[in-house]
């Protein structure tokens, strides 16, 4: 049976009208027009789908939407419409290639930057965000281009 649940979508909030059980992620993409995230795997082991919820990255395509009822949630929209200084970065370094992994990287290394994480925390954590192309190394360089920028202010 659909319902309709109500949380905060960056900053804004909104209604979806789904199952509860419905992914996050589908809700996000189909229903509310934020096409961002990323379907990949669909089973939570890849990062492509990763949001931002009460301050915590997830992956939204386990996650059903009943569990945001009231909630935070944040999305690679948020992020590029906030200008975060990685996204200036990312651009620099090249890091990327097809950038199909790059809004889940984004959305999860803005967020730890943003937290106050160090460069080995971060890098720990994006090992729920994989990156098939390979461009870690330039991620992981951008990454710590902001990190140095933030701890000298
Ligand atoms: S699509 Fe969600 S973790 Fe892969
Ligand atoms: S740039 Fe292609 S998967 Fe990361």
């Amino acid at each position: 049976m659909s319902g309709k649940i109500t949380f905060t979508l960056n900053g804004t909030l909104v209604s979806a009208s789904a199952k509860p059980t419905t992914p996050l992620l589908f809700a996000l993409r189909n229903t509310l027009d934020h096409k961002g995230t990323r379907l990949g795997c669909g089973e939570g082991h890849c990062g492509a789908c990763t949001v931002v919820l009460d301050g915590f990255p997830v992956t939204s395509c386990n996650l059903p939407l009943s569990a945001v009822e009231g909630k935070n949630i944040a999305t690679v929209e948020g992020i590029l419409d906030a200008g975060h200084p990685l996204i200036a970065a990312l651009l620099t370094h090249q890091a990327g290639q097809c950038g199909y992994c790059l809004p889940g990287i984004l959305t999860r290394a803005a967020t730890m930057i943003d937290a106050g994480d160090t460069v080995d925390t971060i890098r720990d954590g994006l090992d729920a965000n994989l990156c098939r192309c390979g461009a870690q190394g330039r991620i992981l360089a951008a990454i710590t281009d902001v990190v140095a920028q933030r701890d000298t202010q």
